[in-house]
């Protein structure tokens, strides 16, 4: 049996006190991070230098010592390597042609993701030779859905209308930019795991926008194909899939997909979670990021009825969103300390 707690919590096994890592692990609220970022040119050139995204992968570890480290990338990195625009533009976010017509998704080619995520999987493969060794390496990448979501629409958005309005009218066009998605996905995160990443996690932000019907088409489906695909090439992997805001569709997604664990969002109330998901599949989560930020007692509090009401389940503590960039860096340590001196 492998030594690594997240490794284990993955297996199925419940472990007391849980693995931690935080989304969004590596980024603003370090200062570290901050003075690379004033000396590297862009979001993108950070990504895609292995120096760096090596050092701030590892950011996070060396100050923490997390149970994991998250290669250190972005989930808009694959649609890039496939030729559709993309610019991190400073206060706005991510920055994209938008999607609507076939001449554009013509445009898009497999062929040179390879080449163009080299950068990245040299960065996966660095990070693992150096990790320490109790901490185990998660590769990424985004859903089809929640990659489709930024194509087509553009950038961020609160409702994802357009996208959403052109899986109603154009469902061909939408079927084969899915379809596009998972065959790109399912390559990129198998060069992560040959590379050394120990599992793989699908954010799938967006997913809990959709209706039964089209949460099962949109999301359930080609995250099961995905899954298959990498349990095929890579016998055993660990999958983590994370539908945000899924609500009482966890039970679908958990069931039907394949994955070995399930990230849960702040909304999501442990007990009925727990009802939702079969009792040999990971919860990961789920505490508010506001919590992280607003430190002491509160923080406390939240961290320790998380922890205990997954006790006695495979868990993975974690926060239900990414870390917000105003996060006090004590408060941080202090949650780690409270999660590793759980009686
Ligand atoms: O978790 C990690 O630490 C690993 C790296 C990682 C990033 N983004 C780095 C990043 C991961 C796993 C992501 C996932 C991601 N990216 C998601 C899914 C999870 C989620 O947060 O909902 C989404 C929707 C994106 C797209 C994206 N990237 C947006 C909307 C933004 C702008 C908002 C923001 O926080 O700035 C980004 C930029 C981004 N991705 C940053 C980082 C560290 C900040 C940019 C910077 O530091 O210059």
């Amino acid at each position: 049996m492998t030594a690594k707690k997240l490794l284990r919590v993955l297996a199925g096994e419940a472990v007391w006190p849980p693995p931690v890592w935080l989304m969004r692990q590596a980024g603003r609220y370090l200062p570290e991070y901050r003075a690379l970022r004033e000396e590297s040119d862009g979001f993108i050139a950070r990504c895609t230098n292995p120096d760096l995204a090596t050092e701030i992968t590892l950011q996070p570890i060396r100050r923490y010592g997390m149970d994991a480290a998250i290669l250190f990338s972005d989930i808009l990195m694959l649609p890039w390597a496939m030729g559709h625009g993309l610019d991190f533009v400073e206060g706005e976010g991510p920055v994209l042609p938008k999607l609507r017509d076939a001449a554009a998704l013509n445009r898009l080619s497999l062929d040179r993701v390879p080449e163009m995520t080299a950068p990245i999987i040299e960065t996966v493969r660095r990070v693992r030779a150096t990790l320490p060794e109790s901490c185990a390496l998660i590769g990424f990448a985004g859903s089809p859905f929640t990659v489709a979501c930024y194509m087509v629409e553009g950038g961020g958005s609160r409702d994802f209308a357009a996208t959403r309005l052109l899986s109603y009218a154009e469902p061909v066009l939408f079927d084969r930019l899915i379809d596009l998605l998972v065959e790109a996905t399912i390559g990129y995160l198998s060069a992560q795991v040959a590379a050394g990443a120990e599992t793989v996690m699908l954010f799938d932000t967006w997913a809990g926008l959709l209706p039964p019907a089209e949460f099962a088409r949109h999301v359930v489906e080609p995250t099961k194909r995905i899954v298959a695909a990498i349990k095929r090439l890579h016998p055993g992997l660990p999958v983590i899939g994370f539908p945000r805001l899924a609500g009482t569709q966890l039970g679908a997604y958990a069931g039907q997909t394949g994955v070995d664990a399930v990230g849960l969002d702040t909304a999501a109330d442990p007990v009925v979670a727990a009802s939702l998901v079969p009792a040999h599949i990971a919860l990961q989560g789920n505490l508010d990021p506001l919590a992280v930020v607003a430190g002491g007692e509160a923080l406390e509090q939240q961290a320790t009825a998380i922890a205990t009401a997954f006790r006695g389940r495979p868990h993975i503590f974690n926060l239900g969103h990414g870390i917000l960039p105003q996060t006090p860096t004590e408060n941080v340590a202090a949650l780690i300390e409270r999660l590793r001196s759980l009686p």
